[in-house]
């Protein structure tokens, strides 16, 4: 079978149907096929909104993580008025608790908290906590909650969406994507986008690889202590949701696409949240999950241009997948249609890493 598409996205996780939901706002016509929209690490995160708690340095990253965490009101609000679902966008704000206090002079910084307005803030903390960072602005977004929502605002909007085909192969000449090859046939586009996140290495020699995260959930019991906002820990971090439910996470392993938790990642997590949250322990364990992060060498997520000319990358959010969508689906979306890179994606070339050539331990050799 021969089938052709205006503008064909490769990937249905987030990246791919937020990035088809902008260009469909603009009457584009816009495929998406999608190996497993179930897969996608859209599920597996916890759904913070978190650029400050990640503690990402002064940086372009840190530009567009913060533009994009600016975003997301306007833009939960309008899929959410599309679709007539909830996304469980919580303005949450974020709390970082330390067992060792930071060096004397930040201990002034205005989002440092003492252990006394620390308690107040969150009750029921260990008593080995010496303080904490507040981020009023770091948020979270029930990440599978989203999920559904993109998939039916994409659907809404008409886009063809494509669940349980894989590209097998993208085919080029020196300058153009020309066709893909996939489980249901040969696809032809005029304009394609390439989402596949830590599967993207399948396709072209990008330095994305998997690193897997492994997570859990617990419901509250009634009296149980409740958290008022989110815990980001040195070692877990802890999402409360509206329900009552508390999503906890996350491993970080090397082990390429090894499926599957754990007794060591999940002891790892009920340890490390214990310890900072004593009253966990009496919580209902309800879920264990796991996903695979799109790492790259720089843990910068790759945008923009590709070496081919009808080719658009949008790979490799690392940690940030969730807090970036909305930014990289606007970009992406306005370079597709206007072939005009905005200046916040100039670091995240593809060309950092001087060719799309390059092997994944080399580039890790040289990361910084
Ligand atoms: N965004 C948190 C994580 O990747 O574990």
């Amino acid at each position: 079978m021969n089938s052709s598409a205006d503008i064909l996205i490769i990937g249905g996780g987030a990246m791919g149907l937020a990035t088809a939901i902008e260009l469909a706002r603009q009457d584009r016509q816009v495929t998406v096929l999608s190996r497993s929209f179930e897969e996608a690490a859209v599920h597996a995160a916890a759904g913070m909104l978190a650029p400050q708690a990640e503690g990402l340095a002064a940086s372009s990253m840190l530009d567009l993580c913060l533009q994009s965490r600016s975003m997301y009101p306007d833009w939960i609000q309008g899929l959410e008025e599309l679709t007539g679902l909830d996304a469980g966008y919580w303005p949450c704000g974020i709390l970082s608790p330390l067992y060792e206090p930071p060096p004397g002079h930040s201990l002034h910084a205005s989002d440092w908290l003492q252990p006394e307005t620390l308690n107040q803030r969150q009750p029921g903390l260990s008593a080995e906590v010496k303080g904490g960072w507040w981020f009023p602005d770091d948020a979270q977004v029930n990440n599978r909650a989203l999920a559904q929502v993109l998939y039916a605002a994409a659907q809404q909007l008409g886009v063809q969406l494509f669940d349980g085909i894989t590209v097998k192969k993208i085919q080029h000449d020196a300058h153009r994507i020309t066709q893909v090859e996939t489980t249901a046939g040969d696809w032809q586009a005029q304009t394609y986008v390439l989402t596949t996140g830590a599967w993207s290495a399948d396709l072209l020699p990008v330095p994305v690889f998997p690193r897997k995260g492994q997570l859990l959930s617990v419901k509250a019991q009634p009296h149980a202590v409740r958290l008022n906002q989110v815990l980001f820990g040195s070692e877990i971090y802890l999402v409360p949701r509206q329900g009552g439910q508390i999503v906890v996470g996350a491993t970080s392993e090397d082990v390429g696409f090894a499926p599957h938790n754990t007794p060591a990642g999940i002891q790892q997590l009920l340890t490390a949240a214990t310890r900072l949250f004593p009253g966990f322990a009496d919580y209902v364990m309800e879920e264990f999950w796991w996903g695979f992060r799109p790492t790259t060498p720089d843990e910068l997520p790759i945008l923009g241009a590709s070496p081919y000319e009808n080719l658009v990358l949008a790979t490799g959010h690392y940690r940030n997948g969730i807090l970036l969508t909305p930014i990289t689906a606007a970009l992406i979306a306005e370079l597709v249609l206007t072939q005009t890179t905005d200046p916040l994606l100039e670091s995240f070339s593809w060309e950092r890493f001087g060719s799309l050539g390059c092997q994944h331990d080399a580039l890790t050799a040289t990361a910084t």
